[in-house]
């Protein structure tokens, strides 16, 4: 009881529809929009469907109601709500927290290109070579891309835009700034999204695009790297096991139906990132005929799709390549902000538990320091080659790791039957046996995904990770 005698009152949503709209908001975001579409396109097309579903209800599903009992049971940020589940439990959340901090570095500088990308849309300031255009100055490819006045207006400016916003936001309160924004933009975003897919749906080639997209490549899925992908993309898109959900599920009034709620969570969001691949391939497939190519020739992967297949796609579009530009990185936008404001969230309610700070300021101490740290790393001539380093590593040994430990722990210590009894007693759906063996089973998945990468990194060297990154990271971590 003593953490919580002189904290402030602890907010929460004003109903589950907003929580499910801010859940929603935090799950489908750069992840569903760019890296489902790719990763699912590299990795079997129609065939990566089947471990998608598997990991989306063995690994997925399961997991949201780990985290929706933990945050909602004992209604705490990270750190504090581990903590009162096993006092050995606080560094999972501490983990989870800097996890967060590392992401919402880069996750805002993708958001600032989405919002200078709606506007270069409009005025269609790529000219006709989106890709020097693009790699050689915006994204700072280019050994030395040299800092214009373009690069100000382009990538600082947006980038600052993105960090006042969200500071601003979440300095509002969680019912009143997370809440009312998502409650928002979530069917904003669904309409937009919505109409760019018709749209693209009815472009010439756009079957040729599904079809690359969805022919099954059954093969693949003999591969353990397709199964890891698709356990990945599910921990990416939900934003599970991050300490998210944890904080976001604080939040919610006491009688509130977890599980059902999860479900619901759960289903929009992979809904939302097949929406996105079928939304993105189609529109490859119109370039592909256009320019008389394979799709396979112009599906660039990664932020290339979002950030150099579109904007070429946008360029060549029959008419109204303004809204179109606006449709898609308006959807980027909007899907990264609701995104990046649960990333915060995260910290900000671990800083406050901690310090009993008052809202705003938790928030000023948590915004303005990461946000100088996001400018001044990509603001200057680091850029993407970073980015991605800093991505491959959260994720195949950030979160991966977390999760199995975090898992393997609760498991191990039994702590699973505290959670599923506040589970059962709050919703519908109870939970039994059954979630404790697809939990045991999704260790044991996570446990190979950790194993093979480091196994990868130990024959194949430090090349995805420079040593110099490996080495503070790894002095960092083991610091904390
Ligand atoms: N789930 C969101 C996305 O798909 O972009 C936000 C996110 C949360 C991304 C957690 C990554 C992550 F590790």
């Amino acid at each position: 009881m003593s953490e919580q005698s002189n904290a402030p009152k602890r907010e929460s949503f004003s109903g589950r529809n907003a929580f499910i709209f801010a859940a929603i908001g935090s799950a489908v975001g750069l992840g569903n929009i760019w890296r489902f579409p790719y990763i699912t396109y590299e990795n079997g097309g129609g065939a990566f469907m089947i471990p998608y579903l598997i990991a989306l209800l063995t690994a997925g599903i399961p997991i949201v109601f780990l985290d929706y009992a933990i945050g909602h049971k004992f209604r705490g940020s990270a750190p504090l709500a581990y903590r009162r589940l096993n006092r050995r439990f606080e560094m999972f959340g501490w983990w989870q927290v800097i996890i967060n901090t590392i992401l919402a570095t880069y996750y805002a500088v993708i958001i600032g290109w989405a919002a200078s990308y709606t506007y270069f849309s409009l005025s269609s300031a790529w000219g006709k070579d989106p890709k020097g255009f693009l790699f050689g100055e915006y994204l700072k490819v280019a050994a030395d891309p040299g800092v214009g006045l373009d690069f100000v207006a382009g990538i600082v400016l947006p980038l600052v835009g993105v960090w006042v916003l969200v500071t601003a936001l979440l300095a509002t309160g969680v019912q009143k700034g997370i809440g009312k924004a998502s409650t928002i933009l979530m069917p904003l975003l669904t309409v937009m999204f919505a109409l760019l897919v018709v749209y693209s749906l009815f472009l010439p080639g756009a079957t040729k695009g599904l079809n690359a997209l969805f022919t099954p490549n059954w093969e693949k899925l003999a591969d353990p790297t397709v199964w890891i992908a698709a356990y990945g993309q599910i921990f990416f898109s939900l934003s599970i096991c991050m300490g998210i959900m944890v904080t976001y599920a604080s939040y919610l009034k006491p009688k509130s139906d977890l599980s059902g709620t999860g479900l619901v969570v759960g289903f929009a969001n992979s809904s939302f990132e097949i929406l996105a691949g079928v939304g993105v391939f189609a529109a490859l497939g119109f370039m592909a005929q256009n320019m008389g190519k394979e799709v396979s020739d112009v599906a660039a992967n990664g932020l290339g799709l979002a950030f150099i297949a579109f904007p070429t796609i946008i360029d060549q579009l029959p008419f109204g390549n303004a809204l179109i530009g606006l449709l898609f990185f308006g959807s980027l936008f909007f899907a990264g902000i609701t995104s990046l404001i649960s990333i915060l969230e995260t910290i900000i309610a671990a800083v406050q538990d901690k310090t009993h700070f008052p809202r705003a300021k938790a928030t000023l101490v948590v915004c303005v320091p990461l946000s100088i740290v996001s400018v001044l790393m990509f603001g200057t001539t680091t850029g993407l080659p970073l980015l991605d380093v800093m991505d491959k590593f959260l994720n195949n040994f950030g979160i991966v790791g977390v999760a199995f430990i975090s898992i393997a722990c609760i498991l191990f210590t039994g702590s699973l039957k505290t959670l599923s009894d506040h589970v059962n007693s709050v919703s519908s759906l109870k939970l039994g046996k059954g979630w404790q063996i697809v939990l045991t089973l999704t260790t044991i998945v996570l446990g190979y995904m950790l194993v093979s990468e480091l196994w990868k990194v130990a024959n194949e060297g430090y090349e995805n990770y420079p040593t110099w990154f490996v080495a503070t990271f790894g002095w960092g971590m083991l610091a904390v």
